[in-house]
């Protein structure tokens, strides 16, 4: 076999089978394909698109690159969940503990924050003593004794991922819809749960920008997983504000048990409990997707999630005083208001610019090694369609620099005031 045939058979638009995407794979992880073969066939990939069997073969191969990861040693149905990312987003935190405290398990293994978009091992280690890295036999245990545990993720999980992530970040061929569902699933499904919820975000905030692409997105990435033979379900959420108020790593897990004591914005709960009632639902706990919500947010008002979710922190390290009173995070030393200048409708808010503006602040990082600030980010006081007043409070910015006139400037600039009352959607649609 050679790459440049598979290379020219996928520029001519012909379909690849099993064989030529394994060569491809193996060649390209083991260092004998060249970046720049490798580069022109993402690139066919890019334009061509893909089979639904391609993909699967891609997806197989990729999975098959590096470990595994089998949860078969924790008994029961073993869920995970997924975000691709968006401003705010802190619902792990929630849900998790929803799961859990129904004794559906959640053997969870999150991300940093990179760029706009925070990770949840930043936000948990906002909380003293909480550690990400226990070993992988604590985890099962800590999982199958109070059925949840949130880590960070050691091993060697899908190096084709990798490889080809960094090339398809400098080579233009990174939305490209086949590879971003391979990449996902790759990492979703060489971890052996029997759920996996997709959270695929859409708007300015967002990786997808239009929901064509975030259904499409959604669909490939189910279709994937069913050919797995796992279940999964996509559900396309809206990112074009943030979700809650909260961004910033203290600032968000103290969002986080405020909703768990029933007291958090709206938005926020509503997708919390959307994305649990579904799991429940498929986890058979419940005979509709309807009763699963009734379910998920009963497991909030009687108080069970929150002590779910303290139960796991003090398991992992973490000062459980912090999670019955939030008043004790530390939280930067400035706390400075943007207020409303005009009156009107809050017609916009750029997601994307207050992720930004708040990694500005120390919140979030440039680079993987960089180090963050957990007391620092920025509370979003209003929600598009609001109206307001001059001088009305739009946000409060928690700042530890010396001088924070920029990232002012940047937080007045994602509010957009004017007489038009626009209406969000939070949750578009759900595709199973
Ligand atoms: N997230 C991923 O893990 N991979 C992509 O390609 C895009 C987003």
């Amino acid at each position: 076999m050679h790459i440049v045939d598979i290379i020219i058979k996928k520029r001519n638009g012909l379909e690849l089978n099993k064989d030529e995407i394994e060569y491809f794979i193996n060649g390209y992880v083991k260092g004998d394909i060249e970046e720049y073969q490798a580069s022109a066939l993402l690139m066919a990939i890019y334009f061509n698109g893909m089979t639904d069997d391609e993909l699967f073969y891609l997806t197989d191969s990729m999975i098959k690159s590096g470990d595994t990861i089998d949860l078969n040693q924790i008994t029961g149905i073993k869920v995970d969940k997924h975000s691709t990312g968006g401003v705010g987003d802190k619902t792990t935190l929630v849900v998790g503990p929803i799961l859990a405290s129904l004794g559906i398990k959640f053997a969870k293994m999150s991300g940093r924050g990179l760029g706009h978009t925070g990770g949840t091992l930043d936000k948990l280690e906002s909380i003293p003593g909480y550690k990400t890295n226990i070993p992988f036999e604590d985890f099962i245990k800590q999982v199958n004794d109070i059925s949840i545990s949130i880590i960070g993720q050691s091993m060697d999980l899908v190096p084709a991922d990798k490889k080809l992530y960094a090339l398809r970040d400098v080579t233009g061929t990174v939305e490209s819809i086949p590879l971003i569902a391979a990449s996902i699933m790759s990492k979703k499904l060489a971890v052996s749960t029997d759920i996996i919820s997709l959270d695929v975000k859409v708007g300015n905030g967002a990786f997808m920008k239009n929901i064509e692409d975030a259904k499409k997105l959604a669909s490939t990435m189910v279709m994937l997983a069913n050919k797995f033979g796992r279940t999964a379900f996509a559900t396309i959420t809206n990112m074009d504000e943030p979700l809650g108020e909260a961004i910033g790593n203290s600032l968000e897990v103290i969002e986080a048990i405020n909703t768990l004591n029933d007291k958090g914005p709206k938005d926020f709960l509503e997708l919390c409990v959307d994305l649990a009632g579904e799991i429940i639902y498929d986890a058979n706990l419940a005979t509709s997707i309807e009763m699963g919500k009734e379910l998920a947010y009963e497991q909030i008002k009687n108080g069970k999630a929150l002590l779910k979710f303290k139960e796991c922190v003090k398991a992992q390290g973490g000062n459980p005083k912090y999670i019955d009173d939030p008043s004790l995070f530390k939280l930067a030393k400035k706390q400075l208001e943007v207020k409303a200048n005009k009156e009107g409708y809050i017609e916009s808010i750029n997601a994307l610019g207050l992720g930004v503006a708040s990694s500005h602040l120390g919140a979030g990082r440039e680079k993987i090694n960089d180090k963050i600030n957990h007391s620092t980010g920025i509370l979003s006081k209003v929600k598009v369609g609001d109206m307001v007043k001059v001088g009305d409070v739009l946000a409060v910015i928690y700042s530890d620099l010396n001088d924070t006139s920029s990232v002012i400037e940047e937080v007045k600039a994602s509010y957009k005031i004017g007489s038009n009352k626009n209406s969000i959607k939070l949750i578009y649609e759900v595709i199973r």
